[in-house]
Formats: structure tokens, sequence, C-alpha cells
């Protein structure tokens, strides 16, 4: 029986978010979709960091290190414009990359949003712990999550 996570980093990445312009609606979002989707006891870690890569790789590094993640969920930054660097600081901490994931919440997302193909979103290993990101907006948290979670528990049982 493959294992669910015991300690989730959840991890937002947004400038606007961190400097109080709005509040962070894609970090619940996620604690919200694994709090229905995952049945044993888990407890969810919450990072809220600006779009600065040395910040994001210090807070993958503590949560991966430190907390011992067995999955890390980030949400933002993974777009085109000049400030988005999730999918850089995710590859920088990332032993391998598991480009499957990346390819099928792309194809699952642009059936119904377009847009979709502008995410250069990725997941990787660091360790024993699942990195995955997701974009910002929080309706795209479970589309993406969803894309992928059937493999999540072998994915982390693999890794552990
Ligand atoms: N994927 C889904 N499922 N739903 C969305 O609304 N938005 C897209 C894309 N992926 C979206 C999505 C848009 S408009 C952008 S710019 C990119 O994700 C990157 O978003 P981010 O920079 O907030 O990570």
């Amino acid at each position: 029986h493959p294992s669910l996570p015991a300690v989730v980093g959840v991890l937002t990445i947004s400038d606007r978010a961190t400097s109080g312009v709005y509040e962070d609606k894609s970090g619940p979002a996620i604690q919200s979709v694994l709090t229905r989707w995952i049945a044993s006891p888990w407890e969810p870690v919450y990072r809220l960091v600006p779009d600065e890569q040395p910040l994001i790789e210090a807070a993958l590094r503590e949560l991966a290190d430190d907390l011992h993640c067995a999955l890390i969920v980030t949400t933002g930054g993974t777009g085109p414009s000049p400030r988005d660097v999730t999918p850089e600081a995710t590859v920088a901490v990332c032993d391998r990359l598991l480009p499957g994931f990346g390819e099928q919440m792309r194809a699952v997302s642009v059936k119904t949003v377009p847009t979709a193909i502008l995410s250069r979103q990725v997941a990787g290993t660091r360790g024993s712990s699942l990195i995955i990101n997701l974009p910002g907006k929080p309706a795209a948290i479970e589309e993406c999550l969803g894309a992928v979670w059937a493999a999540v528990p072998y994915c982390i049982d693999l890794i552990g």
C-alpha cells in the first residue's frame, strides 16, 4: 500500500502576497485539497516567500532537509515574466527531475485553459522529498495536483 506523506510543505511564492497587497489564496487551496485527499494523519508546514530565487531555494531546502517533508507543493512564479523564477529554484535544489509531472499538468490544464501552456512548472526530487510546482492561480491547484496525484504516493515510496 503506497505511502501518503506525513509532513507536507506548502510554499507560496508571491511578491504581492508577501508584501500584503493581497492575501494568499493558493496556499490554503493546496491545504484544503490535500485535506480531502489524504485520509491518514498529516501535517502541513506553510511558508510564504517573494519571487527571489535564493529565498525560494532556502525555503525548499528547509522543508526538505530540516523538516523532512515527503511532499513539497509550491504555488506561483512559474510563468514567463521576469520575476518568475520558481522553476529555476526548483531545478537548482533537485537531485533529479520528473519531467512527466510538468508535461501531464500542462496537458490536462490546456484542455480548459489555453494559457496553461505559459506555465514552466516542474517537479523533481531532493533526497526523500518530492517537489511539485503549481501555478499561482487558486483555480489551477486542484486541476494540476489532480492530474498527477495518482503517482504521488508511489513516488514517495520509491524515493523514501
Ligand atoms: N493552469 C491551470 N490549470 N489553470 C490556470 O488558470 N494559468 C496559467 C498557467 N497555468 C493557469 C494554469 C497562466 S495564465 C500562467 S501565466 C501560468 O500558469 C503561470 O502562472 P504563475 O506565474 O502564477 O505560476
